[in-house]
């Protein structure tokens, strides 16, 4: 192997590397002067042992909180669940009193641990090694929760919901109508399709079988439309029509619209005439989200639903 000279690394390429690598994501804590509780979140967190129980979790010199992560006896380790982008956002950059914005309780040692998050580890600090721009603390686990929640994901920069994605590129239930569809952009567009009802993306309603994503994938190139389908941006329920609406996020290489529909400039978008209110609404975010290139997935039905954040790096 050759000898590499770190100082002639790309050090943005090299963090854009490392990050290739999907994480979960987790909320590090531990107590500071004065019991005051510091945190912060991390997704450099590893299992290491379970005989002795032994986890490991990398924080970085340049934390405010570094200097109580060194020093600490014991921490806590807190898996964030699917729908906890915000309590990582806020360990992450708020620079005020984190604590008082999430919901917490302490363990038997005083230690935050997160309310809602899919596992817990309260730890007693075993060694802390220094490592370059980081120390890596190794603690031993003296107790664990675990929910039945799924852990939160995160790869390249944004989080990712392994349920909310299964979900979205699943079969509908059985009697369950599914309708699948694609905002397809293209150079400042959006392929819309021209209803006696208003406008509405290209779509297909699946009645069970294939899978949605597949299903619209097939219809689109049947087509004609290059289009590559990327992560799903919307996905409600009409709980009377007993339909289910999966939308989407595309790219066509071409503004080909192959009798799909046109292409309309994404800024003034939201002002155009939409077959529902909900898909008036979900337009209306993607072009506010398309300016700042920070786009949200929406889960929930028709009237009201969450936002799950997917951050632009960090
Ligand atoms: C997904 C994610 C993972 C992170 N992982 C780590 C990590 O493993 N170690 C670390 O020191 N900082 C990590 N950070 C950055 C810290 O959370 C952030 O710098 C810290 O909260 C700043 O706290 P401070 O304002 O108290 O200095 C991560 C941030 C995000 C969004």
């Amino acid at each position: 192997m050759k000898d590499v000279d770190a100082t002639r690394l790309d050090l943005r390429a090299l963090r854009d590397a490392f990050g290739t690598f999907p994480t979960g994501v987790t909320v590090v804590t531990s107590l500071g002067a004065g019991g005051k509780p510091v945190g912060f979140t991390a997704n450099s967190f590893s299992s290491v042992s379970l005989d002795p129980p032994m986890l490991l979790v990398c924080p970085g010199r340049f934390l405010s909180s570094f200097d109580v992560f060194e020093r600490c006896a014991r921490f806590a380790v807190n898996i964030l669940a699917e729908g906890q982008e915000d309590v990582s956002n806020i360990f992450a950059g708020y620079k005020g009193d984190r604590f008082a914005k999430v919901e917490w309780s302490p363990d038997p040692n005083g230690l935050a641990l997160i309310d809602g998050a899919a596992a817990t580890f309260s730890c007693r600090t075993r060694q802390v090694m220094p490592a370059g721009d980081h120390v890596v603390l190794m603690g031993e686990v003296e107790g664990f929760s675990c929910s039945k929640q799924r852990g939160l994901g995160y790869a390249a920069g944004q989080y990712f919901s392994l349920g909310l994605e299964r979900a979205a590129a699943s079969a509908p239930p059985p009697g369950r109508h599914a309708v699948a569809g694609a905002i397809i952009e293209h150079d400042g567009r959006v392929l819309l399709e021209e209803t006696p009802d208003g406008l509405r993306p290209p779509q297909i309603i699946s009645k069970g079988g294939a899978p949605v994503r597949q299903a619209l994938a097939q219809h689109l190139a049947d087509a004609g439309l290059s289009v590559q389908i990327g992560k799903a941006y919307s996905i409600f329920e009409d709980r009377e029509a007993g339909t289910r609406f999966t939308y989407f996020h595309a790219r066509a290489s071409a503004a080909n619209a192959a009798g799909l529909g046109a292409y309309i400039p994404i800024s003034g978008m939201g002002a155009q005439r939409f077959v529902t209110g909900a898909h008036a609404s979900m337009l209306a975010r993607f072009e506010l989200e398309h300016a700042t290139q920070s786009f949200n997935l929406y889960v929930g039905d028709e009237a009201d639903g969450d936002v799950h954040a997917f951050e632009k790096g960090s």
